[in-house]
Order: structure tokens, then sequence, then C-alpha cells
């Protein structure tokens, strides 16, 4: 049987896991289990980038595990791991940086939103993100790589990077792979107020464990097509963001038709439409936040998960390091 290819996929410890990082990646990085050999991290390093608390960072970095778990990340098809127990990503990191420009690091418009987010903690690490990124999906070698649109930049910038490192390095071989995106349905999920993406720092979002109470509390006033400004006006579903949720929930196509009838004509008001939306997501999310709890409740297992994963991708970055060191000429 040919060999599985494999896909790498990160995410940081940021706290609350939400519907864009659920539907733009983790539902993605669940289905292609079968089809893929699959390596899913927790980028603390990249973390640190931004200032925090180390407490805080410990505790959303193994939050981040059990959500993705609970989300179902497969740990006897998968690996999960942490990406400071693995310390040939920053060893990596450091080569590539010396293939990167600085130009192409400016560009970046993650880095530009954080810049200007804190401005008073600019440093060096915020910069050089997207070099540590590159060495995440270089050290495995990784065929493809599932992200939300947000993160394409990055990806583009990481397979010029290693494009120019075997360019240099490789004496006509591709010691390190340029992977390739995959991107789905749910790319690009906006946020409740219609505005920006979805994100923690916007705070726009809803959170993948909320209970379904908490949830409505944030879907109910959250931005609809504006020129509906009583039930008995006709709205356009296509200039609202709460259809764009109900395409990524829909139960059925009959749904679908509901809402779009009910809005042109006006024979549903936006507080129906929302229910109905709530309904779909918390048939999706509730089943997660019950496996939540299992795994939150046996943390011997949660923590071999992640010294198995770890020493196996310590294992297989140190197979990629010996190929770039000696290609590099310090061994
Ligand atoms: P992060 O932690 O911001 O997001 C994790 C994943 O969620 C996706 N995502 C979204 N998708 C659709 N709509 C949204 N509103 C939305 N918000 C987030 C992101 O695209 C991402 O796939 N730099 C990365 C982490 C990383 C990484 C890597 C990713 C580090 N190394 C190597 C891939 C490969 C980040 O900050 O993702």
């Amino acid at each position: 049987m040919a060999q599985k290819k494999r896909i790498f996929s990160g995410i940081q410890p940021s706290g609350d896991l939400h519907l864009g990082n659920w539907l733009g990646a983790i539902k993605n990085w669940v289905s292609l289990q079968d089809e893929y050999e699959c390596v899913y991290c927790v980028v603390d390093y990249h973390a640190i980038t931004i200032p925090y608390e180390a407490d805080d960072l410990r505790r959303r970095t193994i939050n981040a595990v059990i959500d993705l778990l609970a989300c179902g990340v497969d740990p006897d098809k998968s690996k999960l791991f942490v990406q400071s127990h693995v310390p040939q990503h920053t060893e990596l990191a450091w080569v590539l940086a010396c293939y990167t420009s600085l130009g192409d690091l400016e560009r970046m418009t993650q880095f530009k939103d954080k810049a200007s987010q804190h401005s008073q903690h600019v440093n060096a690490g915020l910069f050089t993100y997207p070099i540590l990124q590159a060495a995440d999906i270089a050290i495995y070698r990784a065929d493809a790589v599932p992200v939300g649109e947000d993160q394409l930049q990055h990806l583009e910038l990481a397979r010029e990077i290693v494009r120019r490192f075997n360019g240099r390095m490789g004496g006509g071989r591709e010691i390190l792979p340029e992977a390739q995106a995959i991107v789905r349905a749910g790319a690009r999920v906006m946020g409740l107020d219609g505005d920006a993406k979805m994100s923690k720092s916007k705070n726009n979002y809803i959170g993948i464990m909320e209970e379904k109470d908490a949830i409505w509390k944030k879907l109910a006033p959250a931005k609809t097509d504006e020129k509906r400004l009583r039930k008995t006006d006709p709205g356009n579903p296509e200039d609202c963001n709460i259809w764009s949720l109900h395409k990524l929930f829909a139960d059925s196509e009959e749904t679908l038709d509901w809402v779009r009838t009910g809005c042109t004509g006006a024979s549903i008001g936006c507080v129906d439409c929302k229910r109905r939306l709530l309904e779909n997501i918390d048939a999706e999310i509730a089943p997660i936040r019950e496996r939540r709890k299992e795994f939150a409740g046996d943390m011997p297992r949660v923590t071999k998960i992640l010294a198995d994963s770890a020493a196996w991708c310590r294992d297989e970055a140190e197979i990629t390091m010996r190929e770039v060191r000696q290609a590099l000429g310090v061994r």
C-alpha cells in the first residue's frame, strides 16, 4: 500500500477555542485523520511573542490539548503534542531565519495587526514568528497543512523559505518539501460584529466550549442585515453574517430554505432565525463539551498522549535535522 501523505498543523493556546478555529481548522484536522498521517501541535513558543503570565500559559496550553482531544483529534490515529517539547522546531527556525528576507517578514499582515495591538511590546520574536511556523511544518517534512484563510500568507512564505534553503544548500535536492495548504468551507468565519474575522483578540467570538445560554447571550445581539430594521422588512441573506453561519451549521437543505424564504419574504424575524442557528450550533458542539469533561477528568491519560507523541516527534524531527546540519556544513 502506498504510504499516506503527511499533514502538519498547529494552533496557539490562546484560551478559548472558537467557532472560527473549529470550522476553519479543527473540524478538518479531525476529518483528515484517516486519509493522512497527521501531526497536530499546540504552539506554545509562538504564544510567548505577546505579553503573558507563565502560569496562565501553562494552563492555556494544557486546556488547548484537552479541547483538541474533545474535538475528536484521535491519539490512536494522530500525533498531538506541545511545540516546546520538541526542541528541533526552534533549532530549525534559527537555520531558516538565515534564508528569510526582512522584506518578506515586513509584509506579513498578522505581524502588522499584532504589532499595532501590542505596540509597547513589538519584539523580534513577533517579527520572526512566521519562520518558526515554517520550521514547524518543515521539521516533519509535511506534504500539506490544513488551515483557515488567515494563515495562507504565512504558508506561502514558508514555501518560499524552504525553496530558498533547498536552492542554496540542497545541491539539486529538495531537502525540505514545500507543503501545500488545505483550505475548505469555513476558512474565513466572520465575528459576531460582522466586521472582522472571528478571533479571541477582537472578542467577537463564540467559544466552542460555551453553554447554550452563554451562546445565546452573544448571538441575540449579533449583527444582521442592517436594512432589516423591523420584522416586517424583507432582508437579503447575502448581506447577513448569520446566514453565513447557517450555511456552515445547517442540519438540512430545508433549514436553509426556511431561512432564505423567511428572510427575503419577511415571514420570520432575525430572532427566529438566530434561534434556529443556536439549535444547530449547539447540536454540533454539545457532544464536544461532554467529551471534554471525560478528558479533563483523566489527566494521566492526557499527559501520556503528549509524552508518546512528543517522543515520536523528536525522533522524526531529528531525522530532518541530521540532513539539514549535514547540508549546512555544521556537522
Ligand atoms: P491560530 O491559533 O490563530 O488559529 C488556529 C487555526 O484556526 C484558524 N482560524 C480561523 N479559520 C476560519 N475563520 C476564523 N475566524 C479563524 N480564526 C482562526 C486558523 O487559520 C488556524 O488554522 N500561526 C498559527 C498557528 C501555527 C501553525 C503552524 C499553523 C503555528 N505553526 C504551522 C499551521 C502550521 C495561528 O496563529 O493559528
